[in-house]
């Protein structure tokens, strides 16, 4: 078992991701920005998570808001300066903090030089940085591959070379070569850059998307899709993402980022079910961390049995020496208070940072921040614009960080609108009011952090499931030192559990998710309100505090 001294920082730490456009506004503008992550620092230290993530701030057209890259190494004016991101490193590695950048790897913007310079005809030095293809010989598409937000053809024409590109998502993000020498190794120096800058790891987005089949053949019909499920569902992307190859690709990119010292980390976003995602661990030579997206999938039941399953699952699946991920929302899905309901939040809160496993906070997670409801005339996002109607826009768990109850909720001045509205009453919500609250959601979610500190066997301990009734998720965290159980009511019922024989009369109470319980002997039975989670140390312990 690994031991706080030589395991990597990101094995104990928790991750939590910052949607730029949302967290801080420091220049007035309604848009986020590096600075106002700077000016945010005191927040993120006095809430006690150990790295953040970052949304790309590089150039770009904003067609998908910022995932469509027109100079990776360089920062959008929108959101600060090169010096600007230099110092947000050098404040967070002062504070203890380490920083992880998004590197947008299966595409770039239309508007970026290398593609301008690919399009300009079928003779240039990047005519092949791109996936370029000529028309089949009846003058058709090259094959029946769909945009992943529209549901339309994925290849568009280009009078200039005449010949179709390929777009996996919009048309103005056309998919990088990455068969092509040129493009791959420009786009391996745009790692290196980022690295030597002092960053300590990266999320490697849409990382599956990178190849593509060499032979380009149609995706299987997916004969179950009907109108209103996702555009891009009616076919089964077999071949135009996450094909065998991929696993090289990886194993490449791992090579990299090993020669830079200091546990860099390198995760990467999936989507894909957890026999899928274990398999890019590799033998320990692809990702340190594929990200787990299982507890915010739309098809997430929750309840204690489904939730246990999957937890489970993977930790059976997981290869020797991976490590796990959870997650419960990000800037993809929506948010989980509004997926679960807030007093089951809670519950989330304390299994996100109770599990084995890195967590990754989303923010505004930490004070039970919901979807936001968004008016028509607001609407940004290019998925909910392709695709209306059907739950996949992400605007709503896009919205203004709360920081305080002034109109803007502290996130912009009152003088200018933010770039996505707060539509609801977020009075009680806000760091500021939830600060002055001990029993709120932030003054839990810091509390747990705390106790993941204070608790090593928290962070790098052992899991087991225990048995519990149907309603209740147990389990126990363990090492040499020390055990503690947690205990999970997935209902609104009162629930009672017979505790472990050997916490029985042992045992105290070390949190709950209504922050009004500590300490105290408990018999043999574990008595638990609707809705309520407890942490419980065997007492006859001594304290594992470090
Ligand atoms: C990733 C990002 C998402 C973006 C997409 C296309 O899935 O997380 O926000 O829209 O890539 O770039």
């Amino acid at each position: 078992m690994p031991t706080m001294s030589h395991a990597p920082w990101w094995k104990s730490g928790v991750i939590y991701q910052i949607y730029l456009r949302s967290f801080q506004d420091s220049n007035g503008d309604g848009i986020g920005d590096v600075q106002g992550i700077i000016q945010r620092l005191d927040y993120l230290k006095w809430l006690g998570i150990d790295a953040v993530w970052v949304t790309p701030f590089y150039p770009s057209p904003m067609a998908d808001f910022g995932y469509d890259v027109s100079d990776h190494t360089n920062i959008d004016p929108i959101f600060g300066t090169l010096a600007d991101v230099d110092r947000l490193i050098q404040c967070l590695h002062d504070s203890n903090l380490k920083i992880l950048v998004d590197f947008v790897a299966a595409h770039t913007s239309d508007q970026h030089p290398w593609f301008i310079e690919s399009r300009s005809s079928p003779s240039n030095p990047k005519q092949d940085w791109y996936i370029w293809k000529d028309p089949t010989p009846e003058g058709g598409l090259p094959n029946n591959w769909i945009g992943r937000f529209d549901g339309l053809s994925a290849w568009e024409w280009e009078p200039k070379r005449e010949q179709y590109y390929l777009h996996s998502f919009l048309k103005e993000q056309p998919d990088i070569n990455w068969r092509s020498n040129g493009a791959k190794q420009a786009m391996l120096d745009v790692l290196h850059f980022w690295l030597q800058r002092g960053i300590d790891g990266i999320r490697v987005d849409a990382a599956y998307r990178a190849l593509k089949d060499p032979q380009f053949r149609d995706n299987p019909v997916n004969p179950d899709w009907h109108p209103g499920m996702e555009p891009s569902d009616r076919l089964f992307e077999v071949f135009s993402k996450n094909i065998p190859e991929i696993h090289d690709y990886n194993r490449m990119l791992r090579s990299l980022v090993e020669k830079y010292d200091g546990d860099r980390l390198l995760m990467a976003e999936l989507y894909k079910s957890l026999e899928e995602i274990v398999k890019h661990y590799g033998a320990n030579d692809e990702f340190h961390l594929p990200l787990n997206s299982e507890l915010m999938s739309s098809d997430c039941q929750w309840n204690a049995e489904y939730v246990r399953e999957v937890v489970d699952r993977y930790e059976r699946l997981l290869p020797e020496g991976a490590w796990p991920n959870w997650s419960l929302s990000n800037h993809d899905k929506h948010r989980v208070a509004s997926r679960i309901g807030i007093a089951q939040a809670r519950i989330g809160m304390m299994l996100l940072l109770t599990l084995r496993g890195t967590p990754t906070i989303y923010y505004g997670e930490e004070l039970g921040m919901e979807d936001a409801w968004i008016p028509s005339e607001h609407i940004q996002d290019p998925w909910e614009i392709k695709a209306p109607g059907i739950g996949v826009g992400r605007d709503t768990e896009r919205t203004p960080m709360l920081w305080d109850n002034s109109p803007h909720a502290g996130f912009c001045p009152e003088s200018v609108p933010p770039w996505l509205p707060i539509t609801y009453d977020y009075s009680h919500l806000h760091v500021k009011a939830q600060q002055q609250d001990s029993r709120s959601f932030l003054s839990l979610t810091r509390a747990l952090l705390r106790l993941r500190r204070q608790h090593s066997v928290l962070q790098l301990g052992d899991y087991i499931a225990l048995y519990s009734p149907s309603q209740l998720f147990c389990y126990r965290r363990f090492n040499e030192n020390s055990e503690l159980i947690i205990a999970l009511n997935f209902s609104s019922e009162y629930q009672e559990w017979v505790l472990p024989i050997e916490f029985r009369h042992q045992s105290t109470v070390l949190l709950s998710t209504f922050m009004d319980r500590h300490g105290g002997k408990l018999g043999d039975i574990l008595e638990l309100r609707g809705n309520e989670g407890l942490v419980i140390q065997r007492c006859s312990q001594s304290s594992d505090t470090d």
